[in-house]
């Protein structure tokens, strides 16, 4: 038979044909005369049921060990589809005594967190990494379809695009290859590649560099952030989605664009009737309502003065200079009913070098974060200072690589607007999960990169 070894494109049109399956087992049930034994190889959250004759039954498997299994596809007397197998054989036993996950047994995140290697065997961790493969293509397909190019921005770079000072540093391991290399002065983490050089906190300098000649562009890949914050919605490593678009000289066309992709993008996971997405959900009816709603818009001023009548209720008075919280963020959506909200015009003080100043208020940036139900801030983004002798005061010395950005408003330079969207706090949104490590395969977080 020429069906594929994998169960999610098996279909009862493929019942009566003989087949070969591969996959580990879930759980399995014996009874006198059978054993039935429950398999998944992952391709999808559904399983296969094994009818297996006690007498060709091996010894030694087990839930968790891996098993290949020959017969023919059936119909079971409640209709659903199962192997009626002939021959079955173990590929590799599981050791019981210390594997950590008991079959059909429900564990909470943080324990299964402490194995990071076996997350993936667990029911609830790879619907999870199904969804998030359906939502990268999801978004290229998307991004696709209304025309932008998809730009890889490097990893390794010297700029720190936020001026927050979060940057990995990025140097050889080999000391004595690094002194054969010195020239005059030059310090040793300067030696391999001429300038200090980082692991990228966002690739949007780069972005904008591709966006002055083919317009629209999107990067979507890993960034690194050397925060020392240890909360459920931070990682030190994480996959943001970055898109820029030329000639946009106007917040609410970026307001627009960033809330037609979020929604459209949500709908068609949606759509999908994807039962790896109801799986996630579980019981816990998540609210995704907002998705046919417009999204509100606030002003940080306006945010702000919200926060202050209601001082009462957060742990610590609205300070200017910290600005607003985490409790603040979820609060301000709760405020508007629940619907993600955007936060525009942010002071000029508290926000990188490179936004563009309001044209009625030079304190102002016209910048945009967006908030999301129980996550906060899940989207930043601005308009971009184009104008050459303005963006050149403001260059910070810090930056003294970042002559070659200076250029591109000198050649051809156009108004550009862009935005970033954090990957896994979208699907902390999308999922109604808890912990940011818990929606991406191998989270990095302090003190936590050993696996
Ligand atoms: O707001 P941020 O810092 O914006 C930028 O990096 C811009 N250069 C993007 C652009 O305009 N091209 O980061 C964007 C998003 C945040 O809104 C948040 O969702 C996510 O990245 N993010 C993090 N996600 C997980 N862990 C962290 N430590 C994160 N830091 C930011
Ligand atoms: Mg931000």
């Amino acid at each position: 038979s020429q069906v594929p070894n994998v169960l999610h494109v098996l279909q009862s049109q493929n019942v009566g044909e003989k087949i070969e399956v591969k996959g580990w087992v879930k759980s399995l049930r014996k009874q006198k005369e059978n054993v039935f034994v429950d398999i998944s190889d992952g391709s999808t959250g559904k399983k296969l049921q094994v009818l297996v004759p006690q007498k060709l039954f091996p010894a030694g498997i087990t839930a968790g060990a891996s098993i290949t299994a020959e017969g023919i596809l059936s119909l079971s007397p409640r209709g659903q589809i199962e192997l009626s197998a002939e021959n079955i054989k173990i590929v590799g036993k599981c050791v019981l005594d210390s594997y950590p996950f008991a079959p059909r047994k429900q564990y909470q995140p943080e324990y299964i967190r402490q194995y990071l290697h076996l997350r993936p065997r667990t029911n609830t961790f790879s619907s999870i990494l199904r969804v998030r493969s359906s939502a990268v293509l999801a978004i290229h397909k998307y991004l696709n379809s209304e025309g932008y190019t998809n730009v890889h921005t490097p990893v390794l770079t010297s700029n720190d695009c936020e001026g927050a000072g979060e940057v990995f540093k990025a140097i050889p391991d080999d000391i004595n290859l690094l002194k054969t290399m010195v020239k005059d002065k030059v310090p040793l983490e300067e030696a391999f590649f001429d300038t200090k050089t980082f692991l990228s906190v966002s690739g949007q300098l780069h972005l904008e560099a591709a966006a002055h000649a083919l317009s629209k562009v999107y990067t979507f890949g890993p960034t690194f952030r050397a925060e020392n914050s240890r909360t459920r919605f931070h990682l030190s490593e994480f996959y943001m989605l970055e898109a820029e678009i030329a000639f946009l000289d106007n917040i609410q066309d970026l307001i627009m664009i960033i809330e037609k992709l979020i929604k459209h993008v949500t709908k068609s996971l949606l759509d999908a009737s994807d039962n790896d997405l109801k799986f996630c959900h579980g019981e816990n009816k998540l609210d995704l309502t907002w998705i046919n709603k417009n999204f509100p818009i606030l002003t940080y001023d306006e945010a702000v003065a919200i926060i202050k009548k209601r001082s009462k209720q957060f742990k610590a008075e609205f300070d200017d200079k910290v600005g607003i919280s985490k409790e603040h963020e979820i609060f301000l959506v709760n405020y508007c009913g629940g619907i993600p909200t955007f936060i525009i015009n942010w002071p000029k003080s508290i926000k990188p070098f490179y936004m563009r100043e309001c044209e009625n208020d030079s304190t102002r940036v016209a910048s945009l974060d967006l908030l999301a139900p129980g996550v906060g801030e899940i989207v930043g983004g601005s308009l971009r200072e184009n104008d050459y002798n303005k963006l050149k005061e403001k260059l910070p010395n810090s930056n003294a690589q970042l002559n070659w950005y200076l250029d591109l408003r000198k050649y051809g330079g156009v108004p550009t607007g862009g935005f970033g969207l954090g990957f896994e706090r979208y699907l902390l949104l999308l999922l109604g999960i808890n912990n940011i490590k818990d929606v991406i395969p191998f989270p990095r977080w302090p003190h936590n990169c050993s696996l």
